[in-house]
């Protein structure tokens, strides 16, 4: 055998140990130790039953993602192997641990019996990837836990505890111990009982009595929900084919079903995403020797709508943590608030009772920033006003003990004056949280020019504590998400201003598949947000000399249209709905007029996505070649956490090179040569055309932060 996996003798059971860090991921190897191991114990006639189980935090975390590009991959050499360990004429018994998911589950499915750890977590967690299980998890798993519990986890890809998969038939025992220990005692057991083999694709599918219309109805609701998403429908029709097949013809069916999605333009750009995520984890130069700092305890300054939403992450993460406010009026507001988000969860049954105390217990509120001294982390949410920033910095490098990092959640202003001002920059780095920072996945953690390596290793490690996406951006204003976000309304305030409707503009980008277009976007965020931080940024000298820049977002601001919140923005609300109002076209139209912009009838849906997509992409890239990002991927992180960029199409430089950059340089120059191109907004990144120039891919450019 080899060191991935071996065989050992335990008495008369056959102990097969899959060893391959850090998730025994099926690579090549694994599947070729794991053929070899299964026709050593095949030739053995003195085993009398053979044991599956893995080393290290986990069973099999599934297949080798990084094989699926391989134009020749085949899950065929896998998935006879699990036909032949069904085969087996002995006893086969997989002990579970740690998560149990994809081809990993699959393994599992194909032994005899299975027994897990009560802290297991089972799932078929492919569809996240754009495929469906390719090993046979389609046909097996609806045999053991039914049709409708099978399509519901592989459509969802949603992992189930070891218990519920016992009561779902999918574990036989759950028990206490080490996998080994486990996986011998239970094995013995079966001898005693001297129980035989049980092959799953034997079974029937049992008859939960289900609608006649059960799957049609399933493949409507996959449509109308998930029209982006080819692995929707194909998961319907692979669990279909399990219910209404022989094995062998659906096991036939699923294979199609499943090569079609490997070579798909979704799945690919979501493999993308899956690496990019774990990618921007990482820091160029710094490694993992380089000692943290703890973080047994964090302060907020500011109890706001930011300033609340993160508090809650690190409460939620078991985290002490104090809040400090001016007034009592607003720190009464800002706990308030916390408690009845808590409270909402506990009547949904999210939480326990015992869970809110213990939270809210977590949780302190005071007037004094003396609180702030024995914390380790604090970070500043107050109001976006630079001289206010500078001085609470000013206080807050005063109060923090040595040692303790001061994070600012600025979503614009430049952390480097901040990190002057604290009197302490090395110990400064930005936490730019998104809203609702509870919910939203995506951290943008900002290093200054003097930020220490520890404190930014510190923090990275911190945001996968509380469970976001972080990822490092440079100093520049708006960081890498809402700096594109600027060139992205500044475009829609245009095509606003030429004639085309808010939902016009909305529609076509969600076409696309994008979560909301612009308008709705910044309505939802805030126009007041929106206009401040044009306000600011023309106060610091940012802005370009065009009056017409982003003039509907301060007009709305002037005459208080703060969006959604206040019933109207670029749109007016019916309860939550967005309605085209007259009043914006109207307004759109007279600062078109006041502007000398050319109102226009013919503005289509294509204009409006490559105005929009195509400057979003170049800013992109200027960002890149600014180094103010490290990767392509973390520019695509930083869209699709954020601000609702479709998974499927995986970023918007992932979407770039699948458009063609010779493409999207061609349309950014037509627009400069149509529109004119005075304020330099369809000048084309050096970086972007170069890359067009060469037939090069933006996702393989290797970046490196400044
Ligand atoms: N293939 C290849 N590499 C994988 C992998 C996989 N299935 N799963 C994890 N890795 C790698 C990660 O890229 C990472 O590598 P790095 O250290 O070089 O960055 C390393 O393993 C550790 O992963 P995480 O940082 O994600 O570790 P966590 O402990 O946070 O999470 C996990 C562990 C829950 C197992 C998570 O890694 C995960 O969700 N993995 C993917 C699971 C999955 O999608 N399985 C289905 C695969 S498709 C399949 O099985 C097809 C079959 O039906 C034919
Ligand atoms: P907010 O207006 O809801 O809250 C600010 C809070 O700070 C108020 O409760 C105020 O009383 C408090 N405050 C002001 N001065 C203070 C001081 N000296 N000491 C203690 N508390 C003080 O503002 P919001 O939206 O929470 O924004 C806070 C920060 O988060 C800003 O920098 C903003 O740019 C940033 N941000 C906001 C996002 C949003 O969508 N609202 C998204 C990401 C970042």
């Amino acid at each position: 055998m080899t060191d991935i996996v071996s065989l050992d003798r335990h008495g008369d059971i056959a102990v097969l140990t899959i060893s391959n860090p850090p998730v025994n991921a099926l690579s090549p190897a694994v599947v070729a130790g794991l053929t070899a191991a299964v026709a050593a114990f095949e030739a053995d006639r003195t085993y009398a039953a053979l044991l599956v189980h893995s080393s290290g935090r986990t069973f099999v975390a599934g297949g080798d993602i990084t094989s699926f590009d391989a134009p020749d991959f085949s899950a065929a050499p896998y998935n006879d192997t699990l036909a032949r360990i069904e085969a087996l004429d002995r006893p086969v018994a997989a002990a579970l641990h740690g998560t149990v998911l994809g081809g990993g589950l699959e393994l599992a499915l194909a032994c005899h019996w299975r027994v897990a750890l009560p802290s297991t977590q089972l799932g078929l967690p492919e569809v996240k990837l754009g495929i469906l299980p390719g090993s046979l998890g389609t046909q097996r798993l609806p045999r053991l836990a039914g049709a409708k519990l099978a399509l519901d986890m592989i459509a969802s890809g949603r992992s189930i505890g070891a218990e519920a998969a016992r009561q779902a038939g999918i574990v036989d025992e759950v028990r206490e111990g080490t996998p080994l220990e486990v996986g011998l005692a239970f094995v013995q057991d079966l001898l005693a009982r001297r129980v035989g083999p049980r092959g799953t694709s034997e079974r029937a599918v049992p008859d939960e009595g289900l609608p006649a219309d059960f799957f049609d109805q399933a493949l409507a609701e996959a449509a109308a929900r998930k029209p982006f998403y080819p692995s929707a429908r194909n998961i319907v029709l692979a669990v279909q084919a399990a219910a209404t097949l022989p094995f062998a013809e659906g096991e036939a069916v699923e294979a199609r079903l499943f090569e079609a999605l490997r070579v798909s333009p979704e799945s690919q750009a979501m493999r993308h995403l899956f690496f990019a995520e774990r990618q921007a984890a990482k820091i160029p130069g710094l490694g993992r020797e380089l000692a943290l700092r703890p973080v047994h305890s964090v302060g907020i300054l500011g109890a706001g709508t930011m300033g609340g939403g993160i508090a809650m992450n690190f409460v939620n993460a078991g985290i002490p943590t104090v809040l400090v406010e001016v007034t009592q009026a607003a720190l009464d507001r800002g706990l308030g608030l916390i408690r009845t988000h808590y409270e909402a969860s506990a009547a949904k049954g999210r939480l326990t009772a015992q869970q809110v105390a213990q939270r809210m217990a977590l949780l302190r509120g005071t007037l004094d920033d003396a609180a702030f001294a024995d914390c380790d982390l604090v970070i500043e949410a107050v109001f976006e006003n630079m001289d206010l920033k500078k001085q609470v910095c000013a206080r807050l490098g005063q109060v923090c003990q040595p040692g303790a990092i001061i994070a600012t959640n600025t979503s614009t202003l430049d952390v480097d004056v901040l990190a002057a001002a604290t009197g302490r920059p090395a110990d400064v780095v930005g936490m730019h949280f998104f809203s609702p920072a509870n919910v939203m996945r995506l951290l943008e953690v900002v290093r200054g020019a003097r930020t220490a390596p520890d404190v930014l290793a510190t923090v990275m490690q911190l945001a996968r504590r509380i469970g976001k996406v972080a990822v490092v951006s440079g100093v520049c204003y708006g960081f890498i998400g809402n700096r594109m976000a600027e060139v992205y309304m500044r475009e829609a305030e245009f095509l606003m201003m030429e004639g085309a409707s808010p939902s016009q503009i909305d529609g076509a980008v969600e076409a696309l598949g994008m979560a909301m277009g612009p308008c709705r976007m910044l309505d939802m965020a805030g126009i007041d947000v929106g206009a401040n931080t044009v306000i600011e940024y023309g106060k610091a000298g940012g802005l370009p000399p065009d009056d017409s820049y982003r003039a509907v977002v301060r007009r709305m601001f002037e005459i208080g249209r703060f969006g959604q919140k206040t019933g109207a923005g670029y749109y007016r609300y019916d309860g939550r709905k967005p309605v085209d109002d007259p009043e914006t076209s109207r307004i759109a139209a007279e600062l078109a007029a006041s502007h000398g912009i050319a109102r226009r009838s013919d503005i289509g849906a294509q204009e409006i996505v490559e105005r929009l997509l195509y400057s979003l992409i170049n800013e992109g890239a200027r960002i890149l070649e600014e180094g103010i990002a490290y990767r392509p991927g973390d520019i695509d992180i930083v869209w699709t956490a954020g601000y609702g960029f479709p998974d499927h199409k995986g970023g918007p430089l992932w979407m770039a090179d699948a458009i063609g950059l010779a493409t999207i340089v061609e349309r950014l120059q037509h627009y400069a040569s149509t529109r004119g191109d005075a304020f330099g907004y369809w000048r084309v990144s050096p970086l972007l055309a170069s890359l067009a120039g060469k037939g090069q891919r933006i996702s393989d450019f290797a970046g490196t932060l400044a």
